[in-house]
């Protein structure tokens, strides 16, 4: 099903200065030595905005792409100070933005996110898609009904989903150290998949990862799921030997 390009996607969160760029460096230097598996996956970045533009100039002819975090609901420029919008992003190089991140969810309702993934379109930009279930939610058997909701509240049914990743994040994995089993993740990815490739009639399979406290063990584990297109990695995104052991376990 999914044996298509896999995808190792680093979200920094609140971390990372100007000097932070070596950790890019080893980590694009060690996709070009792994030559015996690098075209099979790529790497994306996402630092604060404080380096997106340092970032973008220094990796604009590199394998790393770099990746926005998120980005305002408005879109070119505005009285919302604060804030950043897609065509600001746009207009650095930037490629990605991660939208729907659960630790923005908290702020930001489904018709703001609605509102941002459509700008992001319009302004070219790719979109990683955060969607997860909580706690609460998944102890009361409510995690497909969250995430449907959270897909169609989210996207229009005309929008070209060759421009989405999912990101299925589980909100009680993040940062917890806490992740599902295989079969439960198989089961989940296998259910989100039909369901968007159903509601949107694809004639092609959506691409989805998983992002909640991964590390070299559990993505070894999580390799046998064919159906996964890869990884959104927090935490061990900011060291850059960990992150590629991930990728290295990953392919051993
Ligand atoms: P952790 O890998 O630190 O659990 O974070 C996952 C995440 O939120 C990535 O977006």
């Amino acid at each position: 099903m999914a044996n298509g390009v896999k995808y190792f996607i680093g979200n920094w969160k609140m971390f990372g200065i100007p000097s932070s760029n070596k950790i890019l460096y080893r980590i694009e230097r060690f996709f070009v030595n792994d030559k015996k598996h690098n075209k099979k996956y790529k790497i994306i970045i996402a630092p604060p905005f404080t380096l997106l533009y340092d970032f973008s100039k220094r990796f604009k002819n590199k394998k790393i792409q770099i990746s926005s975090q998120n980005c305002y609901e408005k879109d070119n420029y505005g009285a919302f100070t604060g804030n950043v919008s897609p065509f600001m992003i746009k207009k650095l190089g930037i490629r990605y933005v991660i939208i729907g991140h659960s630790e923005n969810r908290i702020i930001e309702n489904n018709k703001i996110i609605q509102e941002k993934i459509k700008l992001a379109l319009k302004n070219k930009l790719k979109i990683i898609f955060c969607i997860g279930e909580n706690k609460k939610q998944k102890k009361q058997k409510k995690t497909f009904i969250v995430l449907k909701k959270q897909i169609l509240s989210g996207l229009s049914k005309n929008y070209n989903l060759k421009n989405i990743i999912f990101a299925y994040e589980p909100v009680w994995s993040i940062g917890t150290g806490l992740t599902p089993s295989v079969k439960l993740l198989k089961k989940n990815v296998v259910f989100l998949k039909k369901f968007i490739k159903q509601k949107f009639r694809l004639n092609y399979n959506p691409k989805l990862i998983y992002g909640g406290s991964v590390d070299k063990k559990n993505a070894k584990d999580f390799e046998t799921i064919k159906e996964l297109d890869g990884f959104l990695i927090g935490g061990a995104s900011k060291s850059s030997k960990n992150f590629i052991d991930i990728i290295k376990n990953f392919y051993k």
